[in-house]
């Protein structure tokens, strides 16, 4: 698999801290709030047994407690939202009540849902308008890390913070809440006073470089938090990157651990982290198992800039040798995709900046550049650019789909495809490990192969969410 997010040319690489020399302490100078892992959501349930979620504006501080408090989109005032656990096999059951002053709709990313719960506005509902509420109700038929997030205009709803934790737990989890942290990371782009930047919201320069990449990590939407963890115990460490575009790399040293699940899945076996980055794409998913050693901190250090930025501690107390537990908990059952009988299909990725760009159609015509200025689409999936009438493919339910995707634009991109798992398929035809969403580096072919077992309408897109905006959506159908 690529390394990816690193020299290329002309990438603006956007270093962490602010500019001003009030917020160059950055992280280091500030002492993050202690939490205890697990259990600092809480969520309420309607007397229907419904969960309320209000997407509404909100005032919240992204940096320091005495700087300025920004102005988000939330989930019920909390960033992230509130965190959904529910077992394996159970229905999770939400009513969005939306407070913005425009439509939304929430997407349930990783799940394989039912595709009328699936959340996309504009593919399988209509957005929620202002004021108007709707409910969600759907099973997660597996266990892992997942998380939910606004979808429509996601390039703005999402990055002004409107996402949460969804965490469907095994029959028998093997790390009790104690042991089991579930760590939202985003990236944004915050102004001299440390407030979110937003008047460069929707600029066609990041639509299309790299998206919207920012200066400033935080967790669980704090900065530079400090989580307590005790010496020779197991722990489950849940990763997920929020953001709007950055590829996360982190450094494997100052976490420690294994790797025992990608993008919701947990593996066979635990894999040793490679000594070079853990790199994590938008929307995708790491879960570590960790074993804190005696004395010896933990930290997130992001590296993929010239300068290592650490944004999360791990104080690590107590002492004690331990070991892993003696089993991993137990893998979903995910239809294997059945290689000698693949449908074929090529998507073909052209467009942004230092590319090239064919002709392209937008909405059923050929855009000239005069169009592509008005319209934004910079970015095309076999010369298309964003949602066509027709699907790129159909497939009958149950037909393995061997997805063959060529990047042939200059930049890296984070491909999710909707309602079903694959795995990427490498060149001696052996298949990687269960995942939903993945990354491509420049003029790179991945191939991924997944059995189309869910019917419905399922959005394929890059979750570099400006690139989405941009053209890079397209959708499949499963009869
Ligand atoms: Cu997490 Cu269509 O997205
Ligand atoms: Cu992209």
């Amino acid at each position: 698999m690529m390394k990816q997010g690193s020299g290329l040319p002309g990438t603006p690489k956007a270093e962490f801290g602010l500019t001003r020399r009030n917020l160059l302490a950055g992280a280091a100078g500030f002492a993050g709030v202690a939490m205890a892992p697990g259990g600092i959501f809480s969520v309420a349930r309607a007397a229907d047994g419904f969960i309320e979620i209000t997407a509404g504006p909100g005032q919240y501080k992204l940096y320091k407690e005495d700087a300025a408090a920004s102005d988000l989109w939330l989930y019920n005032g909390g960033l992230p939202g509130p965190e959904i656990r529910v077992r394996r096999g159970e229905r999770v059951k939400v009513r969005l009540i939306n407070a913005l002053e425009e439509g939304t709709s929430i997407h349930w990313h990783g799940v394989r849902i039912d595709n009328a719960m699936d959340g996309v506005s504009g593919l399988t509902q209509d957005p929620v308008p202002p004021g108007g509420t709707f409910e969600y109700d759907f099973v997660a038929p597996d266990a892992g890390t997942y998380w939910y997030h606004a979808h429509n205009k996601s390039w703005n709803q999402v990055g002004r913070g409107l996402y949460g934790p969804l965490i469907v737990e095994e029959e028998e989890p093997v790390f009790d809440r104690d042991h089991d942290l579930m760590l939202i990371m985003d990236d944004w782009r915050l102004n001299d006073d440390g407030r979110l930047d937003t008047e460069s919201f929707g600029m066609l320069m990041d639509w299309a470089h790299g998206g919207r990449l920012g200066n400033w990590l935080t967790v669980n939407g704090k900065s530079n938090p400090s989580f307590s963890l005790k010496a020779g115990e197991p722990y489950r460490i849940r990763l997920v990157n929020a953001s709007n575009a950055r590829i996360l790399e982190l450094d494997p040293d100052s976490i420690g651990g294994q790797v025992i699940g990608y993008d919701g899945q947990v593996l066979t076996a635990a894999e040793q982290t490679t000594t070079e980055a853990l790199v994590i794409g938008p929307a995708q998913r790491v879960d570590l198992l960790v074993v804190p050693e005696t004395g010896r901190d933990l930290a997130l250090v992001e590296v993929s800039t010239s300068q290592r930025f650490t944004f999360a501690e791990f104080k690590v107390s107590g002492e004690g040798k331990g070991n892993p537990p003696a089993q991993l908990p137990q893998a979903n059952t995910i239809p294997s995709p059945d290689l000698a009988n693949a449908k074929r299909v090529v998507l073909d990725m052209t467009g942004g900046a230092m590319g090239r760009m064919g002709p392209m159609r937008y909405k059923g015509r050929e855009l000239t550049q005069d169009d592509i200025r008005a319209t934004g689409q910079v970015w095309a999936f076999n010369g298309i650019a964003n949602l066509d009438e027709e699907p790129l493919f159909d497939a009958a339910r149950g037909e393995t789909v061997l997805l063959e995707t060529v990047n042939n634009t200059a930049w890296p991109h984070a491909i999710h495809l909707h309602g079903h798992h694959f795995r990427i398929v490498s060149a001696d035809g052996s298949l990687g490990p269960w995942r939903d969403t993945f990354l491509i580096g420049r003029e790179e072919t991945v191939k991924v192969a997944f059995q189309a077992d869910n019917p419905g309408k399922w959005l394929l897109h890059c979750h570099m969410l400006e690139h989405a905006a941009a053209g890079m959506t397209t959708w499949i159908r499963v009869t």
